[in-house]
């Protein structure tokens, strides 16, 4: 069992992709991972517009990456590129952030013309943080995450749904058997 952060870099509020990640989150608790879910959005905007390493906030996210095992990156293409929300989280972080840790990035847009945003873009910025893998992350057409009009959760398109459980199983895996680390306050 291994402890999971599941972070969302949408600045959305009704974000597809913080939906997605929290769809998969079950399917890692599922499989036995202690998973942590973390939305970016959350965190006080000053502290990441103006660099406060020192925010209360800021050092708790820093603690979460610290006690993960594993983390799911998720983010929507802007401009062909990773969320600047994301960026400014991750600017934040100690340079080696993912040490030791494996690594599933995922993202949803709008094109596949900009699929390889999450391998030209995304996939460099996490390699340089450290971590010891980042296992096939996968890109997801926002127009195949329905909403349930209940707000109860999503459908996701069924080959897309086979695609992402084949990566978070893949992630799954390299995480391999670990003690729980242990939930943060
Ligand atoms: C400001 C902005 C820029 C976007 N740029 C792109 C883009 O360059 N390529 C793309 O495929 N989709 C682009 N999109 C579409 C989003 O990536 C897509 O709808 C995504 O699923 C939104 O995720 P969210 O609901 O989690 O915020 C853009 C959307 C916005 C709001």
């Amino acid at each position: 069992m291994a402890t999971v952060l599941s972070v969302s870099g949408s600045p959305s509020p009704t974000s597809r992709t913080a939906r997605l990640l929290r769809d998969l989150d079950a399917r890692l608790t599922a499989q036995g991972h202690e998973v942590v879910p973390l939305d970016v959005r959350t965190l006080p905007p000053e502290a990441l517009l103006h660099a406060d390493f020192g925010h209360p906030a800021i050092v708790a996210a820093t603690e979460l990456f610290d006690r993960a095992d594993g983390v799911v990156i998720g983010t929507p293409v802007y401009k062909a590129a990773y969320s600047g929300l994301l960026k400014s989280l991750l600017d934040l972080l100690p340079q080696y952030a993912l040490t030791g840790k494996t690594v599933l990035p995922l993202a949803t847009g709008g094109t596949t013309a900009h699929v390889l945003a999450i391998d030209y873009a995304l996939r460099p910025v996490l390699a340089s943080m450290g971590p010891a893998h980042i296992t096939p992350g996968w890109f997801v057409l926002d127009k195949h995450i329905e909403v349930r009009h209940d707000n109860s959760g999503i459908v996701v398109e069924p080959r897309t749904r086979e695609a992402l459980e084949q990566v978070v199983d893949q992630f799954s895996a390299a995480l391999g058997d670990r003690e729980p680390l242990g939930a943060v306050a």
